[in-house]
C-alpha cells in the first residue's frame, strides 16, 4: 500500500465511524480494516463504474457502499469522520458545502485535494474550521497535500496571509520539514522554469515572481 493511503488512514483515529467519499478502487477502506479498529466503515461514489472497481471490499461485511453525492447518502449522526482525496479542492468543497446539513456531526474531516491547495485552505479558513494538521507525502515522486481539518462552531478567523494560503499556514512554520521543503523545492524548479520562458510575460509573469520569492524566502527560512 502506498505512502498517500497509509497516510490517510494514519490520520483516522482509531474507533472512528468514518465515511470515505469518492471512494473509488475502495482502498483506503480495505486499509483501515486491515490495519486499524474502525467502528463503521462506509464508502461512496457517484460513479457506479467505480464502485464496481471496489473489489478489494465487495466481500468485506464491515464496509458498505453506496453509489451518491458526496455526504448525501449518509443518514444523521451515522459518521464522525469524512475523508475525501483523490479529487481537486473545488470539487473536495463543493461536495462538503452540499453535505453541511453533517457538519454538526463530524469532529473530523481528512482531507487531500488533489489540485488546488490554496482554494482548499482560503475556504476553511472562510468556515473558520480549525486546520489541526498538515503535511507534504510523497509517492512516486509526486507530492500529495494531506489536512486534517476540525470543523468546529463558530471558530475564530485564523487571518492566515497570503503566505499562510500558498505555503501552508502550519507547514511553513515547520521550515525544516522533509517533505515540505522538497515540495519548495520542486516549486522552485517549476517556478525558474516558466519565469525562463519568453511567453511568461504581465500579470502572469508578475504572480510567478512573486511566488517564487515567496518559495526561495521559505527555502532560506529552513536553510541551515
Ligand atoms: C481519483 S478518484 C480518488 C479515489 C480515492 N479516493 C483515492 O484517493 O485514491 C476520485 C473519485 O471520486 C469520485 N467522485 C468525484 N466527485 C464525487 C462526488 N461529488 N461524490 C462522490 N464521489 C465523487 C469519482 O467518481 C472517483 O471515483
Amino acid at each position: 500500500m502506498g505512502a498517500r493511503l497509509q497516510a490517510l488512514a494514519a490520520a483516522v483515529e482509531p474507533g472512528a465511524r468514518v465515511a470515505d467519499i469518492g471512494t473509488d478502487h475502495g482502498r483506503l477502506l480495505a486499509l483501515l480494516r486491515r490495519s486499524r479498529a474502525v467502528a463503521v466503515a462506509i464508502g461512496i461514489d457517484r460513479s457506479a463504474a467505480a464502485l464496481a472497481r471496489a473489489t478489494a471490499v465487495r466481500s468485506d461485511p464491515g464496509i458498505e457502499l453506496r453509489r451518491g453525492d458526496g455526504l448525501a447518502p449518509l443518514r444523521p449522526g451515522e459518521v464522525d469522520t469524512v475523508v475525501i482525496a483523490g479529487m481537486g479542492a473545488r470539487a473536495m468543497i463543493g461536495a462538503l458545502e452540499r453535505g453541511a446539513a453533517r457538519w454538526p456531526e463530524l469532529t473530523r474531516l481528512i482531507l487531500q485535494p488533489a489540485s488546488q491547495w490554496p482554494a482548499l485552505r482560503a475556504w476553511i479558513a472562510a468556515r473558520r474550521f480549525a486546520l489541526r494538521h498538515e503535511a507534504i507525502v510523497w509517492e512516486r515522486d509526486q507530492p500529495h497535500l494531506l489536512c486534517v481539518v476540525e470543523p468546529v462552531r463558530a471558530g475564530a478567523d485564523p487571518g492566515w496571509s497570503d503566505d499562510d494560503l500558498a505555503l501552508g499556514p502550519l507547514l511553513r512554520h515547520r521550515p525544516q520539514d522533509p517533505g515540505y521543503r522538497a515540495w519548495l523545492e520542486r516549486r522552485r524548479c517549476a517556478l525558474a522554469a516558466a519565469l525562463a520562458e519568453a511567453a511568461c510575460t504581465g500579470a502572469a509573469a508578475e504572480h510567478a515572481r512573486r511566488d517564487h520569492a515567496r518559495v526561495l524566502a521559505a527555502l532560506a527560512a529552513g536553510a541551515g
